[in-house]
């Protein structure tokens, strides 16, 4: 069976897609590992403390679990990328460049997500196609691109089976993100359940794409065990199931919460990398290459989202 190593286990991804593939690949053949402990991931698998940049500790887990895989999903995010750019290239490319270097020396697998926000203003706004202008203008954005060119020079130049996919902003409720711009759209959910009122950092009219956590979870994994000769392309494959604006999912949250209030309170950086991002991905390769189909839409995700959050709320947990 396939062993599998999740870098950055602990953040909002890796903290589902570590559950995910233990229930695909067995437990003990998912090692997680992340900065600091993690009493969740080591209940049910293995657990390893990993500073990502250290490249011998690193290549030192891959050798001693016989890692066939990585998936590293170490990242600042966009709007904390902003507070320090120099940071972020440091964690964001010296964890993809530990990823790569490893996956090329013990022969893995490797995925490192890139996103929708490796496009910047001069990309098409609608629709945005699989191959086009990308030139983002924050540094999140650079490193993204720059993940996605080095994912396919390592595949080309050495053989690295390198994948990924541009996700779009991810709404999930097991763990929050933290420093996105598309994070208002899980903050909301909690907000609904807790306190009847949300301050939305975004303008109402932005539009971005979103989906649900379970459907990018079958991205990865459908991906990662694609048939390699259907790739046309490799690092990163556009992949999408809904874009909305702050407006459009409140009313739909309202549906079901009718006290709900909003207010807004733009943030002016947020806004500004929010502006810079498509509205809408063409998610076609994707499609046609490996077969993506979400299974999400807004409602049903809604719905889902405040019954999740409404019974942890209720037992206290959140
Ligand atoms: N969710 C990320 C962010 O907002 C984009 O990939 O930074």
């Amino acid at each position: 069976m396939k062993k599998i190593l999740i870098v950055g286990a602990g953040g909002q991804i890796g903290s589902e897609l570590t559950m995910h593939l233990r229930g695909i690949y067995g437990n003990n053949n998912v090692v997680a590992c992340d900065l600091k402990p993690n009493e969740k991931l080591g209940a049910n698998g293995p657990f390893e403390i990993l500073d990502a940049l250290d490249a011998q500790g690193f290549a030192k887990l891959v050798k001693d679990h016989q890692i066939d895989a990585i998936y590293n999903l170490v990242a600042l995010l966009s709007a904390t990328g902003e507070k320090n750019p120099q940071l972020a290239w440091k964690i964001n490319i010296g964890a993809l460049m530990n990823t790569l270097e490893i996956a090329r020396e013990y022969n893995c697998q490797c995925f490192t997500p890139s996103s929708i926000g490796a496009f910047g203003p001069s990309s098409p706004k609608d629709g945005t196609p699989q191959d086009t202008v990308m030139r983002p203008t924050t540094i999140y954005g650079v490193c993204k691109v720059l993940g996605e060119m080095l994912g396919d020079y390592y595949f080309q130049r050495f053989g690295v089976d390198a994948r990924s996919v541009r996700f779009p902003g991810l709404i999930s409720n097991v763990t929050l993100p933290g420093g996105g711009t598309t994070d208002y759209a899980v903050e909301v959910y909690y907000e609904a359940v807790k306190s009847k009122h949300f301050v939305c950092p975004i303008a109402p009219e932005s539009y971005m794409d979103m989906m649900y956590m379970p459907d990018a979870l079958n991205a990865c994994v459908q991906l990662m065990e694609a048939d390699p000769s259907k790739l046309v392309h490799r690092n990163s494959f556009n992949i999408a199931s809904m874009s909305f604006t702050p407006e459009i999912i409140f009313a739909n949250i309202k549906k079901y919460v009718p006290e709900l209030t909003i207010e807004y309170n733009v943030d002016p950086v947020k806004q500004a990398i929010a502006d810079s991002w498509p509205n809408s991905l063409d998610d076609s390769c994707a499609r046609e290459e490996w077969g993506w189909n979400p299974k999400w839409d807004m409602d049903a995700m809604t719905q889902d989202m405040l019954k999740v959050i409404g019974e942890k709320h209720a037992k206290g947990l959140l």
